[in-house]
């Protein structure tokens, strides 16, 4: 049970990559419907709040399972997070926009759901780029810190996703009742 556990473990980073995968083939086959830019959007802003969500998940599962198997894919959910942001990011300023500063200034201006979208961002960046066992050593306590901002980061998002949603808001809602519990199982644990 353990090996079978252990190789599925092993096997995370190709399930994280599969998203990106179907994503190429959709690109590739002209398959992304009538507004492929909303759908890339789309896409990548919803697999990033879905890591987000699995990374705060694994605490409680281990909580639960006492198991402690899972905290390198912690670290690896953390980092997926970070790539598909980085995505949804990306196409954002070079699709959407073409690198144009002027016309994205302008647009983050007048837009107040990408403020949120932005605060997450740079949450998830710093996450990031400090995930490594060398920065973790180097930061000491803040370390911990610094990671706990992970909550920060989700409730932006899930703001950010209801602030720009003009029709159903079903699926928000299930992500920020999602969010709720995983905040609420953190703040009973500690
Ligand atoms: C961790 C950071 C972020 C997360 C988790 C995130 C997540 C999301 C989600 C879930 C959506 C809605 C997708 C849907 O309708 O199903 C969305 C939409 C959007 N996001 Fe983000 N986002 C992040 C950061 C940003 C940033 C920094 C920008 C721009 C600078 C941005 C720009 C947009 C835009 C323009 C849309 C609207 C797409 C459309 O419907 O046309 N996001 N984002």
């Amino acid at each position: 049970m353990n090996g079978l556990i252990k190789s599925l473990l092993a096997l995370t980073p190709v399930f994280c990559s599969l998203p990106l995968l179907f994503l190429g083939f959709d690109i590739a086959s002209d398959n992304l419907g009538a507004n492929p830019i909303q759908a890339l959007h789309i896409r990548l802003g919803d697999w990033s709040l879905r890591f987000l969500c699995i990374t705060l998940a694994i605490t409680p599962i281990q909580a639960i399972t006492r198991w402690r198997g899972m905290t390198e894919c912690r670290q690896l959910f953390g980092l997926y997070t970070f790539f598909y942001a980085s995505l949804h990011v990306l196409v954002y300023l070079f699709v959407d926009h073409n690198f144009m500063w002027s016309l994205i200034i302008t647009d983050i201006i007048e837009s107040p759901y990408i403020w949120l979208g932005v605060l997450a961002y740079i949450i998830v960046f710093l996450l990031g780029l400090t995930s490594s066992k060398f920065a973790m050593k180097t930061l000491g306590k803040n370390w911990k810190k610094l990671h706990r901002w992970i909550y920060l980061a989700s409730v932006a998002s899930v703001i950010h996703y209801f602030w720009q949603l003009k029709g159903n808001l079903t699926e928000p809602l299930v992500y920020a009742i999602i969010i709720v519990l995983l905040l609420s199982f953190r703040l009973l644990a500690s």
